[in-house]
């Protein structure tokens, strides 16, 4: 069949692109290394900041010595989730021996013993019901067909355990496609050093003005890994947020929530929702479910949308996926602590090892924005305020997305400002 939007032409089996990608990732190694790793010193933060990312307030859905396979961990993600979770016990799969072996020497210069590496495909894998959590970011649309990899991704879900998937988002991949079809044209069936210097010819020379034209040009500047990773990909495919649903769907899978990312808080675009002026559109918005508001978000932020990045769970989950709502409803209704602690940052090098640093910095320190600064503060200084009242006290709006915005930048694994007591 012919298929127009996606890059898939190279896509004749899940054997065949298992193998191309090996190849493409032996090749390329993605991602560059980090210039730091960090560490907190409080071991169990970062579990009680993913309890809370997905509405556990008495932090019982992940136990600190969970199980997580990360999935497809390319050159550097095992390391970071290593250290997020220390007392974790760790699985970290990819195809390409050449990003296991300078994730695995990454992982001993830090001084990790909770990651096990293993060469593997996804499409092989056989963990039935072993994991709390699996991270797969960026790597089932490379595979031939994404639900391949995805149902083993479910089938390793504990009955209560969450996926972290990332995708791409159609709107970011338009011209990435069009181009890595143009050069696999240009280039039939060439190794990928022939794709490279073809496509750095071209994106140095092409005079057209156009979108695609600016678009490379800018990625001119790119390692070589991440010129590569966005144009010469073999096999990409791309989803909005309707398909992704569908797909996960066809899987035993479902959305829970979007998860907030280093690249949605670099930018302030926190939430998956869009502040309306007219007030008649903004109270047909509001009456939307959460999957209705995060697709109109999508279409309507085009470009600007962000990776489509998620928690999900089996549909027959024993645990009720919260609502964005029912989120929101438990973050007021519960007291916080302040999370202070320190932490200790793994420096890369001029000979590319990575050693600890020689002091620990605060962690997470002061918190950038000045009305959560203020909730810090009023319930640092009142700790058996709700958090309702500590906004009633502070004249904070109560809106649902003032309070969303709210939870997502103090209690949540991006802005670990407030860890929840426990109600009695
Ligand atoms: C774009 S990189 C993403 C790496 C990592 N997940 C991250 O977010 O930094 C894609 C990685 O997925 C791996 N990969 C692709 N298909 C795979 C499969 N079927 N099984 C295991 N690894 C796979 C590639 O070898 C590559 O290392």
């Amino acid at each position: 069949m012919l298929d127009d939007e996606r890059n898939v032409q190279l896509a004749s089996s899940t054997a065949r692109v298992d193998e191309i990608n090996q190849a493409f990732y032996g090749r390329f190694q993605f991602p560059q290394p980090p210039l730091a790793f960090d560490a907190p010193a409080n071991a169990s933060l970062e579990t009680l900041m993913l309890n809370q990312n997905l509405g556990a307030w008495d932090h019982s859905l992940f136990p600190e010595h969970s199980r997580i396979w990360v999935a497809g961990c390319g050159t550097n993600q095992a390391v970071f989730v290593g250290l997020r979770f220390p007392s974790a016990s760790i699985l970290a799969t990819d195809l390409s021996a050449q990003s296991l072996e300078t994730s695995s020497r990454t992982a001993y210069e830090v001084g990790l013993k909770n990651v096990e590496f293993r060469q593997q495909s996804i499409n092989h894998a056989d963990y039935p019901k072993e994991f709390d959590l699996v991270i797969c970011t960026g790597v089932i649309h490379h595979n031939a067909d994404p639900a391949v990899p995805l149902k083993q991704l479910a089938e390793a879900l504990k009955p209560r355990g969450t996926l972290e998937l990332m995708v791409y988002n159609r709107y970011h991949r338009i011209l990435t496609t069009a181009f890595q079809k143009a050069i696999r044209r240009l280039c039939r069936g060439a190794s990928f050093d022939d794709e490279l210097r073809t496509a750095r010819k071209l994106a140095a020379t092409l005079r057209l003005e156009n979108l695609l034209t600016q678009f490379v040009r800018q990625q001119a500047g790119l390692s070589e890994a991440e010129f590569a990773d966005n144009l010469l990909q073999p096999v990409e495919h791309s989803y909005t947020v309707e398909s992704l649903a569908a797909l996960l769907d066809s899987c035993g899978l479902t959305l829970i929530t979007p998860c907030l990312t280093q690249w949605s808080k670099a930018s302030q675009n926190v939430s998956w929702s869009i502040d309306f002026e007219d007030t008649e559109i903004a109270a047909r918005y509001d009456s939307l479910s959460d999957l209705e508001r995060w697709e109109l978000y999508n279409h309507l932020m085009a470009e600007r949308a962000q990776l489509l990045w998620f928690y999900a769970s089996r549909k027959e989950s024993c645990r009720k996926a919260p609502s964005e709502r029912e989120l929101c409803e438990g973050f007021l209704s519960h007291r916080f602590a302040p999370a202070a602690t320190q932490k200790r940052v793994y420096l890369r090098g001029p000979d590319g090892k990575y050693a600890p640093s020689p002091r620990s910095f605060e962690y997470p320190g002061v918190h950038p924005d000045v009305v959560c600064r203020r909730i810090v503060e009023a319930i640092t200084r009142e700790p058996r305020m709700l958090m309702d009242e500590a906004l009633k006290s502070t004249g904070i709006s109560r809106g649902f997305a003032t309070v969303n915005s709210l939870r997502l930048r103090l209690t949540t694994s991006r802005y670990p400002f407030l860890i929840s007591v426990p109600n009695a």
